[in-house]
């Protein structure tokens, strides 16, 4: 019995990847839970569960309820302190994705979690409106700071 050469090479290629997927499941699941890129992974998941919650209200997925909204505002602001403080000052030997930039130019990121901070209590004056139109300019301009500090400190 044979086997063809391009079902030989799909084979390898499936096994790799499994391989692959393998290595980096185990390297995430190795991860120290109080190392500070494991804290602040934490942190950064719940504000992006949090934004999605008002994200459906933004795109009409969901039916707006101000009470709730103010929840999830509140939550946000909360958030939006804490994952910073999980970035040690000098680069250590796991960086997670975060970009060299963190600490090449410190001003910058610290500027720009700033901002998302005065983003996200904008956002919560904008919520006790209790109006969507209201809420919508407010979640996407926080939505923005997210994005940019992405585009120039986390690698994709
Ligand atoms: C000041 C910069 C900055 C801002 C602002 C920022 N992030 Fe991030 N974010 C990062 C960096 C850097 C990482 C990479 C962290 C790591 O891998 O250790 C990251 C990682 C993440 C991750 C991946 C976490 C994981 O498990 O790997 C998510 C999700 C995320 N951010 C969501 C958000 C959301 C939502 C906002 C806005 C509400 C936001 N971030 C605002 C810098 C920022």
């Amino acid at each position: 019995m044979s086997v063809s050469p391009l079902r030989f090479a799909l084979l390898l290629l499936t096994l790799l990847t499994a391989l692959t997927a393998l290595t980096a499941l185990t390297a995430c699941n190795r991860l120290d839970p109080d190392s500070p890129v494991a804290q602040r992974r934490k942190v950064f998941k719940e504000m992006t569960k949090t934004r999605e919650h008002l994200m459906d209200y933004v795109k009409a997925k969901k039916d707006y309820d101000a009470d709730t909204a103010i929840r999830e505002a509140e939550t946000l602001q909360r958030l939006s302190r804490q994952p910073w403080a999980w970035f040690p000052e000098m680069k250590t030997g796991d960086a997670g994705r975060a970009k060299d930039a963190v600490w090449q130019n410190p001003e910058a990121f610290h500027q720009l979690a700033k901002q998302v901070q005065d983003d996200a209590d904008a956002l919560v004056a904008a919520s006790h409106q209790r109006s969507l139109d209201a809420l919508k300019p407010a979640t996407k301009k926080l939505e923005q700071t997210c994005t940019r500090c992405h585009d120039q400190f986390r690698q994709s």
